[in-house]
């Protein structure tokens, strides 16, 4: 097991009305509290009223400053940094979500160092070492900022969105009612649940150390996530289920799930860049990237995936590459399942092929650094795992009963993408003359007519030059090779054996 050190100070107060407790819990840190919210709905639920009436009979006086927005932005922060300085608070408390939570954060390191530029401190140029207290009411169960040493700021100017990691971002206290989530818009009730299974995965895919009890924790806390996730998101009244999403919120991103093992956050590196770009949500911007994040890296962490695979998805295989596969298969289709995008396309992100530059070289600070701890990825790698996530590879929909002639024709961009446009539509015009296959026929069909064309074995991936398929007038001029990769088999298979 790796050396770690574990805090984790944040006194938290778990239940049914426990904003009513956050007077008594912020008067042992200040006696005047700057209180963030969102836009609006925190007001007009009461919810604002509520907290601040316990605030002040607490003693502590309150000052209100709203406007937080998902994808929190550098200048709201420094509206409220001018605001907490005004007022002359003492202590900053958000109330919301991570958005609420991590823009007090960062009004409350402005406000202890005034003067300092704020993106300065979150770049790093200068050295954070002092901040105000912050307290956190939770809302939405997702970002997990209400235990986390992490917040995220987009800098709007710039169109780079980062996050800063310290202990002055853990809050003193969180007051946690999960019934206050019932409320949340189920998209965004599911971006948090993907969120938070991020939180837990980013850290739990690395290779290299024994951490037995750490992977239990973990593996129960996807499993959790899974089984109530889906349950909230069909109720958001379910107040037990909703419970344990609140509770996983907070334990993903408090460290706990990385003791003895590490973090990674290449997907979070990949999801900010999203945001920064498109505006997209958060745990949505993951969730589109995630299959072909996994597809890129599972094969340099094999045993991982595999466990992944049996302990979280209750996968039987004996070929590790298969287990792994249908792990990864499993999770994508979860998230499709709650109604989260598994793809650029689903996210509502059409990037050009400059723009898949671009978010390459954001997410990896113009190549100056590579991302995961499983294998180094560059912008080179980035790029590739962006494009491959153009198209949706995974669904729940199933196409039982459909000839196979039909399942080509159904999706042939998304297919095609996955490997060879040409070969897949060379296949496609082929599959007529077939008949109905089983699923083993049909990957012994596809195996048999990549070798035809193109007299190389199909095997994992498989570099196919596109000129040897310019068939039905297509042209093959100008474009010099693209792969075929073997999970399109397996894929394909499952769409046609399962109910
Ligand atoms: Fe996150």
């Amino acid at each position: 097991m790796k050396d770690f050190r574990f805090y984790a100070p944040t006194e938290v107060v778990f239940g049914k009305d426990a904003e009513n407790k956050a007077g008594e819990l912020a008067a042992k840190y200040g006696t005047r509290a700057l209180l963030v919210y969102g836009r609006g709905s925190a007001v007009k639920s009461g919810l604002i009223d509520r907290v601040a009436a316990s605030l002040e009979e607490a003693g502590v006086a309150v000052c209100l400053f709203g406007g937080a927005q998902p994808n929190p932005t550098l200048s709201h922060a420094e509206e409220g940094v001018k605001a907490a300085v005004s007022s002359g608070a003492d202590l900053i408390i958000g109330v919301g979500g991570g958005s609420a939570i991590d823009t007090a954060k960062a009004i409350a390191h402005g406000a202890a160092n005034p003067g300092v530029p704020l993106w300065d401190i979150w770049t790093k140029k200068v050295p954070l070492t002092r901040s105000l207290p912050v307290g956190a009411v939770l809302t939405m169960a997702a970002a997990g900022s209400e235990m986390s040493d992490s917040a995220v700021l987009t800098n709007e100017s710039v169109g780079k969105k980062a996050g800063i990691n310290t202990d002055f971002n853990r809050p003193k206290f969180a007051a946690v009612n999960p019934a206050l989530g019932a409320t949340v818009p189920k998209y965004q009730l599911a971006a948090g649940i993907a969120d938070i299974m991020m939180h837990t995965m980013e850290r739990y895919f690395i290779p290299d150390s024994h951490a037995e009890l750490t992977d239990e924790i973990a593996e129960g806390l996807l499993r959790v996530v899974v089984k109530n996730g889906k349950a909230v998101v069909e109720d958001s009244t379910d107040y037990d289920a909703m419970c344990e999403i609140f509770w996983a919120s907070s334990l993903s991103h408090n460290n706990l799930t990385e003791c003895g093992r590490g973090k990674d956050f290449s997907v979070h590196k990949l999801g900010h860049a999203l945001s920064a770009k498109y505006g997209a949500t958060h745990g949505a911007s993951l969730a589109a990237v995630w299959g072909s994040w996994a597809e890129e890296v599972y094969r340099d962490c094999l045993p991982r995936f595999c466990r992944f695979a049996e302990k979280v998805w209750g996968v039987n295989e004996e070929d590790e590459v298969s287990a792994a596969k249908e792990g990864i298969r499993r999770t994508v289709e979860f998230f499709s399942s709650i109604g989260m995008p598994t793809s650029l396309h689903e996210l509502g992100a059409e990037p050009t092929d400059p723009d898949f530059r671009e978010l390459a070289l954001d997410a990896t600070m113009n190549d100056s650094v590579t991302l995961s701890r499983i294998k180094p990825l560059g912008a080179d790698d980035v790029e590739r795992i962006y494009k491959k996530a153009r198209w949706s590879i995974y669904h729940n929909r199933r196409m039982t009963g459909m000839k196979l002639s039909e399942i080509f024709k159904e999706e042939p961009d998304t297919w095609g993408l996955r490997g060879d446009p040409y070969f897949w539509d060379y296949l496609a015009q082929r599959a007529d003359r077939t008949g109905d296959l089983t699923p083993d026929e049909l990957e012994e069909w596809i195996k048999k007519e990549h070798l035809a064309v193109s007299g190389k074995e199909l095997t994992e991936i498989s570099m196919v030059r596109v000129e040897q398929f310019a068939h039905g007038g297509m042209s093959s001029g100008g474009l010099s090779g693209e792969w075929w990769c073997d999970t399109g088999i397996p894929l394909l298979k499952s769409r046609m054996k399962n109910p």
